[in-house]
């Protein structure tokens, strides 16, 4: 007993340890909190099973998102449905994603390569499976000061010019119909209907989706077709909702297109 310390150091060292391991994580959950002003927004909708993003510009992205090397983003993230959770292993992110709620975390990513996002919080069935990739793009300093100088407000997206959702309107004026049959998100499975639409120039086409789960239909021939969406996307229609494809700026000829959330589903539109 007579050589040992006396306890008030160890329990002195203990709170002094404390207070600091404490004062430290409040910190950086403030740091996390407050995005730069310069920082990029991008929406990120959680949905069973996979997550959609929105850039400033109104690009779209399903099951992937591209960023630059050096601009900080700041992500709006919500819930179409259940709870879910943002996570990205590789950079230490991680924040709920719940209904009715808009939650926000920010970072700076300084090593171009493509990594993993996750879902972190069981949300059904496909839980496992809700995976994207952030695909972070190489940058020059040039680049990064002329993108972050360049505040300008951004317009609408160029997609929605062309497609709009209908959420509930049962009746709608179209020439032509769509359908993505019960069931198509299963692989394998009979999906659009008919495989193969012709129409004339100028029609309209209604396209119902009369699966449980959301859809799209997205011109290409898949997600790594460089021109992806470039003539028509009705964006993501949720099950049992139906949207509304115009053709007045398609020129005659055959489209390919694909789902972007179930990239095995493919058709194919006869514009004449
Ligand atoms: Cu979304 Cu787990």
């Amino acid at each position: 007993m007579g050589h040992a310390m006396p306890e008030w150091i160890y329990i002195g060292a203990v709170i002094a340890l404390l207070v600091w391991v404490g004062a430290e994580a409040w910190d950086a959950e403030r740091l996390l909190e407050k995005a730069p002003v310069e920082a990029k927004t991008i929406k990120v909708i959680g949905q069973q099973w996979f997550w959609t993003f929105e850039h400033e510009d109104g690009t779209k992205e399903v099951g992937e998102v591209h960023v630059k090397k050096g601009i900080p983003y700041k992500f709006d993230l919500i819930s179409q449905d259940v709870n879910h959770a943002f996570n990205v292993p590789d950079f230490t992110m991680t924040l709920d994603v719940i209904p009715g709620r808009l939650n926000t975390i920010w970072s700076t990513f300084d090593v171009p390569g493509i990594y993993l996002i996750q879902c972190r919080e069981y949300c059904g069935y496909s839980h496992y499976n809700m995976k994207a990739n952030l695909i972070v793009e190489d940058t020059t300093p040039q680049e990064v000061a002329a993108l972050l100088a360049d505040n300008s407000p951004q317009t609408a997206s160029v997609a929605s010019e062309t497609a709009q959702t209908t959420s509930s309107e049962p009746a709608i004026q179209a020439d032509a119909l769509l359908t993505i049959l019960l069931g198509s998100s299963v692989q394998g499975s009979p999906d659009y209907d008919p495989d193969v639409l012709t129409v004339t120039k100028g029609n309209t086409i209604e396209v119902k989706n009369a699966d449980t789960v959301p859809h799209t239909v997205t011109s290409g021939t898949g997600p790594q077709d460089a021109n992806s969406a470039k003539q028509f996307d009705t964006g993501i229609i949720n099950g049992g909702e139906s949207a509304v494809l115009k053709t007045d700026s398609l020129t005659a000829g055959d489209y390919a297109y694909y789902c972007m959330v179930h990239p095995y589903m493919t058709g194919t539109l006869k514009v004449q």
